[in-house]
């Protein structure tokens, strides 16, 4: 398994462009499913979970087709790919590929709504908690689905096609979300979603099917009403930037002391992100090309945070800026609010010289002058590059093993750190 080494204690200066969101391309690509026609996606970032979705969409019966490079592309565009789905072939989606990516699970949405079946493995835990998918059933069920578990398998059948409903969530749920949106597409009748889920990348699934031919109003609040229709056609669509990998090269910056330009973020995707960074002291500015995000001299201010569904704290961040508060002038108090078992990172911290303590989902982090390079090991997608931020301003040499994890979900970390003069390099594994 490869590895990463990083020669901690240099400051970060340099431009990084912001990738395609892996958040927002998943859901995108599974949207492919609903029509006949073709789904040209840009800005699709090159990770291993797009890969394996390519994988399972196959399955399925989608075709893909990628673009090469185009004159007057940027050196590390995003690459566009082609998705087609003109007979599905397939409406089972197997153990074996759901369970390596959980967001696979909401295929279940586009098979139902056109197929009047599926049958769909649970996907089952993760390292960050039990994620059940319950709430993703109630809302099929909700729009006429009958559903039966059966040796693992969610058997889904809407034969005479599913119809619209009101779908009320008890509690936000992102996957909830785009599965509602996507079946509710082609339900015959309206739905109205309440609390959903705000997130940014909830609304740009919703502009993709509505260029589909979905009608779909209020995506991005917490109520959304769609209008089935019989069918939607193809559509071109840019993923939008990722506000992850934004924000996580943000808080490595703040971190290490240093200047940079996050090519493409957006300050609307990061509200609460941006005010905590800035308290930290941290300076943060928004230019035409992007986020500029510096921290010369002065000490980090400790904050204390607490993860919520958009536009609150992103979980998704939650084991980043626990990195960032290792080196804070005092203590912060860092709660967790989404998924129950996400402090897999705080053993990891501590080898390099952290200082956390756990009380239930709250990681009370008292700051430390300095940390200093170990090897470690990488849990889970953001745990792992909460490491490497810490390994950056650790003093001496860290070793992330598993590093696949962050293959996941950053696409060209090295190359990207490299070039802000950061001392990063992969250990490739021979073979
Ligand atoms: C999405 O997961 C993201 N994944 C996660 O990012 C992110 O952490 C999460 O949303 C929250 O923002 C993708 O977009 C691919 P949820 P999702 O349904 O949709 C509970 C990353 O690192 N819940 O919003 O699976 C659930 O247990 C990943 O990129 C139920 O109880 O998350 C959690 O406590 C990790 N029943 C809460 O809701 C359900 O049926 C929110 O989960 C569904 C969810």
């Amino acid at each position: 398994m490869d590895r990463i080494r990083i020669v901690g204690g240099k400051p970060l200066n340099g431009t990084i462009p912001v990738s395609g969101a892996k958040n927002a391309a998943l859901p995108l690509m599974i949207a492919s499913l609903l029509t006949r026609e073709t789904l040209t996606l840009e800005n699709v970032p090159r990770l291993a979970d797009v890969n394996l979705l390519i994988r399972i969409l196959g399955n399925q019966g989608v075709d893909y087709r990628l673009d090469g490079k185009r004159v007057g592309d940027a050196p590390h565009a995003g690459q566009t790919i082609h998705l087609d789905a003109p007979t599905i072939v397939d409406t089972t989606a197997p153990y074996d590929l759901v369970s390596r990516m959980r967001a696979s699970f909401w295929v279940i949405a586009p098979l139902l709504a056109r197929m009047g079946e599926a049958k769909v493995s649970l996907p089952g835990g993760c390292a960050i908690g039990t994620r059940p998918v319950d709430l993703l059933l109630m809302a099929l069920e909700k729009l006429g689905a009958d559903l039966e578990i059966d040796s693992g398998y969610v058997i889904a059948k809407a034969k005479k096609g599913l119809r619209g409903g009101e779908i009320d969530f008890p509690k936000v749920t992102v996957g909830g979300t785009h599965t509602a949106l996507m079946a509710a597409s082609l339900a015959h009748g309206s739905t109205l979603i309440k609390n959903a889920a705000c997130e940014p990348e909830v609304r740009d699934l919703a502009d993709c099917l509505v260029k589909m031919g979905a009608r779909i109003k209020g995506a991005g609040t917490s109520t959304i009403e769609i209008e089935g229709v019989a069918s939607l056609s193809g559509a071109r669509h840019a993923v939008l930037p990722d506000r992850i990998e934004a924000g996580t090269y943000a808080f490595a910056v703040a971190m290490t002391g240093g200047e940079i330009l996050l090519e493409g973020a957006d300050e609307s995707l990061l509200p609460v992100v941006l005010d905590v960074l800035r308290e930290t002291g941290a300076r943060v500015e928004q230019t035409s090309r992007g986020l500029i995000v510096a921290r010369n001299g002065g000490g980090i201010k400790p904050v204390d945070i607490i993860t919520e569904p958009f536009p609150g704290f992103p979980t998704d961040l939650q084991a980043q800026f626990m990195a960032l508060m290792t080196r804070a002038e005092g203590t912060s108090h860092i709660t967790e609010t989404i998924f129950e078992n996400r402090f897999m990172h705080v053993q990891e911290l501590a080898r390099l010289g952290a200082r956390i303590r756990l009380a239930g989902d709250v990681a009370i982090v008292e700051g430390r002058e300095k940390l200093k390079g170990a090897p470690v090991m990488a849990t889970d997608l953001r745990a792992s590059v909460s490491l490497v931020i810490a390994a950056l301003a650790a003093e001496g040499e860290t070793l992330v093993h598993r590093v696949y994890h962050l293959d996941r979900g950053f696409e060209r970390l090295e190359e990207k750190l490299q070039a802000c003069g950061a001392q990063v390099e992969r250990l490739r594994e021979p073979g």
